[in-house]
């Protein structure tokens, strides 16, 4: 028997990390943040000096750097070349430049690859010895695991979206041209608006995360009475 491979994909704002984490814990499985890989490939280049708008540099950077991903939902760590870079991935400086390693496709195959290894040894062993895994990113339910067992898009109104970040620290206007801007670069090379066949939306604009985590408890639940 192998794990299970719960995929949840949506743009910024609609509760989709923190959801994501959620269920890893309750269910004990492995949490898979994709958006840290071009995080962190983000910050391997800038530190490297390579220029981002090199698409083959970057895809040869990213695919060759030494990271290591701890995917314990309840303290989730990224380790490059043996430090510790979870914080330093969340800056502003990466989240305003990431856009370039997500549009480069050939980075994104690499990545891809990288993703795809990583929830096939979930499904079998690794951080949740076999119990499975929650991915979470743009195209995990289209791309990286289409055959995912559970296939969930979040959405949410764009004005709670901006508002739910602006509440985590910044001014609005910050906050809307971060969140929109980037799901409009990001847009361009995946499709994370619209559910593809046989992936359940999940809209969270008037749903607590509790009410959310609950939502996605449930159709986990009926998949696996559906084995
Ligand atoms: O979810 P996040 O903000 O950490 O994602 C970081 C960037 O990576 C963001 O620009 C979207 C992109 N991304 C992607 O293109 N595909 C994924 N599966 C995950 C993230």
């Amino acid at each position: 028997m192998t794990g299970i491979s719960i995929a949840i994909d949506g743009p910024a704002g609609t509760g989709k990390s923190t959801v994501a984490r959620e269920v890893a814990r309750r269910l004990r499985l492995a949490y898979f943040d994709t958006g840290a890989t071009y995080r962190v490939g983000t910050l391997w280049c800038m530190r490297e000096g390579v220029d981002l708008s090199n698409e083959s540099d970057v895809a040869a950077m990213v695919e060759t750097m030494n990271v290591a991903l701890v995917l314990d939902p309840r303290n989730p760590r990224v380790i490059l070349e043996g430090e510790d870079v979870s914080s330093l991935i969340r800056a502003d400086s990466i989240a305003l430049t990431v856009s370039k390693v997500a549009t480069n496709l050939e980075a994104r195959a690499a990545l891809g690859q990288w993703q795809r290894d990583v929830i096939a040894s979930e499904l079998e062993g690794g951080y949740s010895e076999g119990r499975g895994v929650v991915t979470e990113g743009r195209d995990i339910t289209t791309v990286i695991a289409p055959d995912a067992d559970v296939r969930i898009l979040m959405t949410a109104d764009e004005e709670v979206r901006v508002a739910r970040r602006a509440g985590e620290g910044a001014d609005v206007a910050t906050v809307r041209e971060a969140v929109l801007g980037r799901d409009r670069k990001d847009a361009t090379v995946v499709e994370f608006h619209t559910a593809a066949d046989g992936v359940v939306t999940l809209d969270t604009t008037d749903l607590t995360i509790e009410e959310a985590v609950d939502a996605v408890l449930t159709l986990v639940a009926a998949a696996r009475e559906d084995e």
